[in-house]
């Protein structure tokens, strides 16, 4: 898809559809903007009168498609909806955007547009135009490596935006970050995607020395095999590596600006675990279908580190992923087995379903002996973050507010929507072990995600640390505003979004 920039005005730019937008007023009623306003006046008040006829109500990604009247350069205008004008943000935008994508894709090659003077009063020129070309890149997104007949390009050839000529590198330059976010995102979703056959450790720390290489200068990339893991005290991640034919691989990536200038310096944790079978408490019925998502949090750290390089972060960053299978061999680790972490402390496994944050003590661990100041993962790591906030909101925890305050800023500027839950000092004592420092599961079936993160916690030292469960909407059985059913990216644009500190 390319996105070109035009001074003309919408009417002389010639295209396949000129879209113009409408907000929602009241249940049945719309609010056209001015871009609708000019164009229903050149055509006499065509546009409004089909809007009246389809009874049009401006709902978000709702379309409807004018052929005019008029010798005027665009073949059609589409109508699209906004939602009402109360509730819009940014991110209305850019699933408007993407509705309208998936709908209108099959017929039209190239889009015109301009971006309505009334939404630029109370968002930013530059927000609104990344929020636009995000919204139809990531609806344009599929997987089909492995389809047979592949589904015909959901893409536009272009995408013409009538700017003002003032305007021009503000929105040319918010083009071109939001196409390094939707890359990197859709390289997230790839991964996701990917059967757990192809998508192994190796797979992962192959992309990882690849995206090191394009980067010399600013990313390497260190690829710790079992033995060295071993001598290094990560028995955690090998006690559930254990079980697998796989190699394990624990992948550590850095990325240090030019110059530093600050004491900040980042670690992105992401669990890695390329198939979760639950291991010898293996997970019953069909909850093992989709576990090959359960490197999500993995993907989302590559997909940062696959565009970090262009982001440019003024502090150093460091990527930590632990990858492996989680699955059931005579080998493998069995309930009671007690293994230790890096930092000392001693788990006993008594669930080997509960593998991911038994990883991620050494991933956690690695990151506070690397002098990580502070500590954001990304992890698909319980259930019951479905149960709490369904598939659209990821679960943060963090111990310190400021830190969970950028987040919270960060990931509302993304439209990736996450909720605060609480680290709970009185549930720390639900993971209390009989034989080891902690146990993996907590002895009740209540706030399983809580539980999780004060387990996670215990390997954090003072660090400065957030936890996103991203369990939910990792992984989507049903196709979003901007997303296809399967892989979402979910946390590389919040992520990005952290390391230019914007928010
Ligand atoms: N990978 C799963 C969590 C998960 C479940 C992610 C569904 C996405 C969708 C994790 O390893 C797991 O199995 N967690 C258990 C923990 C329990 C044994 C304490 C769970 O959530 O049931
Ligand atoms: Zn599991
Ligand atoms: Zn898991």
């Amino acid at each position: 898809m390319s996105f070109e920039l035009s001074n003309k005005s919408l009417n002389s730019i010639s295209s396949d559809a000129a879209l113009v937008f409408a907000f929602q007023k009241g249940e049945k009623d719309y609010l056209p903007l001015e871009d609708f306003i000019e164009m229903d006046n050149l055509l006499d008040g065509q546009i409004k009168k089909i809007c009246d006829l389809e009874k049009f109500t401006g709902q978000k990604g709702e379309a409807i498609t004018v052929i005019p009247n008029k010798e005027i350069l665009p073949s059609r205008v589409v109508v699209i909806g906004l939602g009402a004008k109360e509730d819009f943000v940014a991110d209305q935008l850019r699933r408007a955007i993407g509705l309208v994508t998936k709908k209108l894709h099959k017929k039209i090659d190239s889009l015109s547009l301009t971006i309505p003077q009334a939404l630029t009063k109370e968002n930013e020129l530059a927000t609104l135009t990344s929020a636009i070309a995000e919204g139809f890149i990531l609806a344009s997104y599929t997987f089909n490596k492995y389809k047979g007949e592949k589904e015909k390009g959901r893409e536009f050839a272009s995408v013409i935006l009538s700017v003002n000529k003032d305007d021009k590198k503000v929105i040319h330059d918010a083009i071109q970050k939001a196409e390094l976010y939707a890359n990197a995102t859709m390289l997230a979703r790839d991964l996701v995607n990917e059967q757990a056959a192809f998508a192994t450790p190796t797979h992962l720390a192959n992309l990882a020395q690849d995206i090191a290489k394009k980067s010399p200068k600013l990313v390497t990339c260190k690829v710790i095999e079992k033995a060295e893991a071993e001598k290094m005290g990560m028995e955690a991640f090998l006690s559930i590596a254990k079980a697998a034919d796989t190699p394990p691989k624990f992948i550590y990536l850095e990325y240090k600006p030019e110059k530093v200038k600050s004491k900040r310096k980042l670690a992105l944790v992401g669990k890695g675990i390329t198939f979760d079978s639950g291991g010898i408490n293996v997970k019953p019925g069909d909850h093992m279908n989709d576990m090959k998502m359960d490197m999500a949090g993995a993907a989302t750290v590559l997909g940062v580190f696959s565009v970090i390089a262009d982001i440019k972060p003024a502090f150093p960053v460091m990527g930590l992923i632990a990858a492996t299978p989680n699955l059931i061999s005579g080998k493998g680790t069995v309930p009671g087995d007690v293994a230790k972490a890096m930092n000392g402390k001693t788990i006993e496994i008594l669930n080997t379903d509960a593998e991911g944050r038994v990883t991620m003590a050494d991933s956690l661990s690695y990151a506070v002996k690397q002098g990580a100041t502070e500590i954001i993962d990304f992890a698909t790591l319980t259930g019951a973050a479905m149960v709490a906030l369904g598939t659209d909101i990821g679960a943060l925890f963090s111990n310190n507010q400021d830190f969970a305050t950028k987040i919270k800023a960060a990931a509302f500027d993304a439209g990736e929507k996450v909720w605060e839950l609480p680290l709970e000092k009185e549930y720390k004592e639900l993971n209390k072990s009989d034989v080891a420092d902690i146990a993996n599961i907590p002895n009740t079936r209540y706030a399983g995600t809580i539980t999780a993160a004060l387990f996670l916690e215990a390997f954090v030292g003072n660090t400065i640390w957030a936890h996103i469960d991203i369990a939910g909407p990792a992984f989507l059985n049903k196709p979003s505003d901007i997303s296809s059913k399967g892989g979402t990216g979910f946390g590389v644009r919040t992520t990005l979004n952290i390391l230019r500190e914007i928010y």
